[in-house]
């Protein structure tokens, strides 16, 4: 109904009736207790006012009853909120394994999207119907916030790390996406649509500008994020150092979601963001055994570089004789 009256926005994911029943619930708790509490405050203005000056206030005991029903009751009331709350945010910082990867890089003052696939959008996120989508999202500049309200999603984008949402949108149709972070002059600018089609259509449109063929070189802008990263890794030398049998750098093949040990003896869970950080800045984390020779690409590489590296990083899999690095190096050998 809320809906229909434009009081609120249209209900496009599967978390929207759940953030909607939530915040119905907080609603209705907060309008009954603002409307019990005025009506004690009136009510006992009346009964118990001052009749006149000779008047005095009788000597008044506790009730330890009426205490603990006061407490109990609102504290029982509190964590039912909190409970609620507490679980779908745990749901909506979990996305499912079969999510659909996209990136998303803010900077002032535009979204710049990737799908993994290779096509490339600005203040556009296009996405089939009824499929998990998970967003990885960065900033270039400042911090941005990657707000959907069809979808009930907000996510800071915040510069020199990666957060991750996700959705699964249920009704085609164009969505508005806003920046809900004050990020400068233009933040009032920084909008665009989410453009959720019927998954046929969405294949269509993947494919639509079609990637030119791997053969017809590396500078094709609709490339994948793997072949992009790929091309990055042979350009910048990565390969002459990542590789099998290498004494200077580790092997990358599967070593994402593993945990390796450091010079210092602790370990560090492989994922985007220490990639990230050995990418920028690799003395910070030096894995035991290596020495700290690896030169920093702070300045040589964009976030969505930095994202395509990651991507290739990811698809060389667990078996580290095989593709990736390997036939990289036959490539690119001295
Ligand atoms: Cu970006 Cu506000």
């Amino acid at each position: 109904m809320l809906e229909r009256l434009g009081l609120m926005p249209p209900q496009a994911s599967t978390f929207a009736s759940q953030v909607d029943m939530l915040y119905a619930f907080l609603l209705m708790v907060t309008a009954f207790f603002s409307v019990l509490i005025a009506a004690f405050v009136i009510g006992f203005s009346i009964k118990y006012r001052r009749r006149s000056d000779s008047e005095r206030t009788p000597h008044l005991h506790g009730s330890t009853a009426l205490e603990i029903a006061w407490s109990i009751i609102p504290l029982g009331i509190a964590m039912v909120m909190f409970f609620w709350g507490a679980s779908m945010f745990v749901t909506l910082k979990r996305p499912p394994d079969d999510a659909m990867q996209v990136n998303v890089v803010g900077k002032q003052w535009m979204w710049k999207i990737q799908h993994l696939e290779g096509r490339r959008e600005i203040n556009e996120l296009h996405v089939p119907v009824g499929r998990p989508v998970k967003l990885t999202l960065t900033s270039e500049d400042v911090i941005h916030s990657f707000y959907v309200p069809a979808f009930r999603i907000k996510q800071d984008a915040v510069p020199g790390r990666y957060t991750t949402v996700w959705f699964e949108a249920t009704k085609p149709g164009r969505y508005h996406l806003f920046c809900a972070e004050y990020c400068g002059t233009k933040h009032s600018g920084m909008i665009g649509e989410i453009v959720v089609m019927d998954p046929a259509d969405y294949q269509a449109w993947l494919t639509a500008e079609a990637p030119a063929p791997a053969a017809a070189g590396v500078a094709a802008g609709g490339e994948s994020l793997v072949a992009a990263g790929r091309a990055l890794f042979e350009k910048n030398g990565c390969v002459t150092c990542h590789q099998p049998g290498s004494v200077l750098g580790p092997m990358l093949a599967g070593i994402v979601g593993t945990s390796v040990t450091l010079q210092d003896g602790s370990t560090v869970k492989v994922d985007e963001d220490y990639l990230r950080e050995s990418i920028l800045t690799p003395q910070a984390k030096v894995v035991k055994g290596f020495a700290p020779v690896m030169p920093t690409f702070k300045g040589q590489l964009n976030e969505e570089q930095i994202l395509q590296l990651i991507a290739y990083i990811k698809s060389l899999g667990a078996t580290p004789s095989a593709s990736g690095a390997a036939d990289v190096q036959g490539k690119t050998g001295p």
